[in-house]
């Protein structure tokens, strides 16, 4: 059984707007679901339900199979870390770790155990007799995840915790929430703006745009099998290239040509691809969607055997970006920004134009009007 189940949760607050409409969602233990999505989409304000911190408007919130929603937020079993820490300035670390416990009564050497065991899981034991004033911003991000996860709450619940760190601490602080969540078995319900924070640490991702929940799946699913043009676009960096494109039937092939047909720009769908289009866009407004690796140079496409799907999208490099492991060429086609994902050792240089193709068995086809990607196959799990 889920742990949490909310049920047509919705929120409005004093005005009549929904600040969230209608969320389903299933938390089971140890999952690591993640709320995601831009600023002011109704993440915080469905964790703060979940979390008794705010009233819920309609629907149904269960937590181990007992109706929630007018529970005490003490009652439910739950810790919460916010973006700003909310550590007591006065106290030490160990006091401030300690101090759920004190206030439950715990006898002294328990709470001793437990802080040091928890100041070992966070590698903070060397900085329990200091102040918060005395640590950076990512030691007290630990001291305040450390005070949430000395209870053994059910749940953790955490509201961009890693936000107001630096990037290179961000990064760092995400694999150890990872290791955390591994090590301690623990099931959280994570808030985030950042897709890479989305990607990296949720077994669970929850796309939420304007109130309204777009998709829920594994990471891995929704970058792949993205339901709209949303999602899409949200998850994955560089973003997922989008070209607007007609469907058409040519003599005997579905072809996608792009926006002026009479240059012959134009891509031929093949496969189960081509069977869909014909049923679903016919003669429709869409846009193509392709990830920056599933587009190859020349030479690449013909090892690959797909080099004549694509027909004439020659595009001028305006500039690229070395990422290590990969570089990424950036080009514009109908003012909208798309890139390619070449390797480290690819020389086109600023300047130079180049024919880009496509993988004919990874692109997507969002329905102009609905932008409801035509080939998403529904949520696999
Ligand atoms: N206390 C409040 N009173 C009125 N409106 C609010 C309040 N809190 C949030 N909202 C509105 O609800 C919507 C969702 O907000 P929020 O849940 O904070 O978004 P997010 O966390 O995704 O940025 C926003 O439009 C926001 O302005
Ligand atoms: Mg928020």
């Amino acid at each position: 059984m889920a742990e949490i189940i909310l049920k047509n949760i919705c929120k409005k607050y004093d005005n009549e707007l929904y600040a969230v409409k209608d969320v389903n969602l299933e938390i089971d233990e140890k999952d690591f679901v993640i709320l995601v999505g831009p600023s002011g989409c109704g993440k915080s304000t469905t964790l703060r339900m979940v979390a008794g911190l705010e009233e819920i408007s309609s629907g149904e919130l269960w937590i181990d199979g007992e109706l929630s929603n007018y529970s005490e937020p003490s009652e439910r079993g739950m810790s919460m870390v916010f973006q700003n820490y909310a550590l007591y300035p006065n106290m030490t670390v160990y006091g401030n770790i300690a101090f759920s416990l004190k206030v439950r009564k715990v006898p002294k050497n328990e709470i001793d155990k437990r802080v040091h065991e928890v100041a070992k899981v966070l590698e903070i034991e060397h900085l329990l007799d200091r102040r918060p004033n005395e640590l950076s911003g990512g030691q007290k991000q630990r001291v305040a995840i450390g005070s949430a996860i000395i209870r053994e709450p059910k749940v953790l619940l955490m509201d961009e915790p890693l936000s107001n760190l630096d990037a290179k601490l961000r990064s760092q602080m995400r694999v150890e929430l990872a290791k955390l969540h591994h090590d301690l078995g623990a099931t959280i319900l994570y808030v985030t703006h950042d897709q890479t924070e989305a990607m990296t640490l949720g077994t669970k991702i929850v796309v939420m745009k304007l109130g309204i929940v777009q998709q829920i799946a594994p990471p891995k699913e929704i970058y792949d099998n993205p339901a709209n043009l949303f999602v899409a676009g949200f998850l994955g960096s560089p973003s997922m290239n989008f070209i607007d494109a007609e469907v058409h039937m040519g003599n005997d092939d579905v072809i996608l040509y792009f926006n002026r047909m009479t240059t012959g720009k134009k891509f031929i769908l093949c496969d189960e691809r081509a069977d869909i289009a014909a049923k679903k866009a016919m003669n429709k407004s869409v846009v193509l969607g392709v990830r920056p690796e599933d587009v190859y140079t020349y030479d690449e496409a013909k090892k690959l055997g797909f080099e004549r799907n694509t027909v004439g999208m020659e595009v001028t490099i305006e500039s690229r970006e070395m990422h290590g492991a990969h570089t990424f060429l950036y080009y514009t086609i109908d003012g909208k920004q798309n890139s390619i994902c070449v390797s480290h050792d690819d020389k086109t240089k600023v300047g130079d134009k180049i024919n880009i193709y496509f993988d004919p068995n990874k692109i997507h086809i969002f329905d102009s009007q609905t932008e409801q990607n035509i080939f998403y196959k529904g949520e696999k799990s």
